[in-house]
């Protein structure tokens, strides 16, 4: 990796790696490595962000982002709010920038804001002057969940360049594949993509990517597989006729796994449903490092938590 130790931060909020140099992913995944190595001590906390406050804005469901950014930000010392959007004053028609705007009269230093509309973080970020990170809105980035894979997959292959990463399943609707793509392709890994032809977005090659309907295809050469959730909450009528039609065309069970490079490294950023986009027998097997995705993701959300509140002006 090139210049990690070199860089000084100057980007106030975290929006999408589609807005990051390769530099800049870099030096998140190179920091995060430091704090993993706090994550594995007896007392798991450093002081670098004591006296600041974050509040974790969240207007859909999470389990692993939400737990994942309060724990960093705690063992960052850091005061933390969790603010759900059903027992806040959203509920009675606010604004998102009139509540971005509040939370910051109370002094708060970093939103971290979880929302259904593609682009609210960014508005959210032009209206305060508080940090803003984005912890997934609407099918537009996740961009901690990518820099969570892509630590992942450092950890477990050592290298980002020149892997090939297939991501299976719902690309259409998923922030996390569009992440995934940003921050892999400039990381100089060869990115391929598989769905059946209604959850793949038109266009999508224009973002560096190969894209194929043919499940062995895109997993018999690749190093790492990142496999989507199906978005059952969303209207997915029309796009397969049953889940399990889909399990049986596009499914990664321990048979497909048979083609595949003994080593391939698993990965789903959860919640998995376990029979449609993957078995159970896949998801805990020995090829899967899904809940080791979900540990690196204190280090890097401990990261991108700190670059942001010591970024410098640029
Ligand atoms: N991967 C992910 O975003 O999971 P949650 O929805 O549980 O946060």
């Amino acid at each position: 990796m090139t210049n990690e130790k070199k860089m000084v931060w100057t980007k106030k909020d975290l929006l999408g790696l589609e807005y990051l140099s390769r530099e800049e992913i870099e030096h998140i995944l190179y920091t995060a490595a430091s704090f993993k190595e706090v994550t594995t001590r007896q007392i798991k906390k450093v002081p670098a962000l004591r006296g600041k406050t974050v509040v974790n804005l969240f207007y859909e469901p999470s389990t692993r982002t939400r737990i994942s950014f309060e724990l960093a930000a705690k063992r960052l010392s850091a005061d933390v709010i969790n603010v759900g959007v059903e027992s806040s004053s959203v509920r009675k028609g606010e604004t998102l920038i009139d509540t971005g705007k509040n939370i910051e009269a109370l002094k708060i230093d970093i939103i971290v804001v979880r929302h259904d509309c593609s682009g609210a973080p960014n508005i959210l970020a032009r209206s305060v002057k508080a940090s803003v990170v984005n912890a997934g809105d609407g099918w537009h980035e996740h961009p901690t969940q990518a820099l969570l894979d892509m630590f992942t997959l450092k950890s477990k292959l050592g290298r980002i360049e020149g892997l090939n990463v297939s991501i299976i399943g719902d690309i259409a609707h998923s922030r996390v594949a569009r992440s995934n793509i940003w921050g892999l392709t400039k990381l100089g890994a060869k990115v391929t993509v598989c769905a059946p032809k209604t959850l793949i977005p038109e266009g999508i090659e224009k973002m560096g990517v190969k894209v194929t309907n043919d499940l062995d295809e895109a997993i018999r050469e690749a190093d790492a597989i990142n496999v989507l959730r199906m978005q059952l909450e969303r209207d997915v009528s029309g796009v397969f006729p049953t889940k399990i039609d889909f399990f049986k065309q596009y499914g990664i069970s321990e048979e497909r796994l048979k083609i595949c490079k003994k080593n391939i490294v698993v990965m789903h950023p959860g919640p998995i449903n376990r029979g449609v986009e993957m078995s159970s027998a896949v998801a805990d097997g020995q090829n899967s490092v899904i809940l080791e995705q979900v540990t690196n993701g204190i280090a890097v959300r401990m990261a991108v938590l700190y670059l942001v509140a010591h970024a410098k002006k640029g």
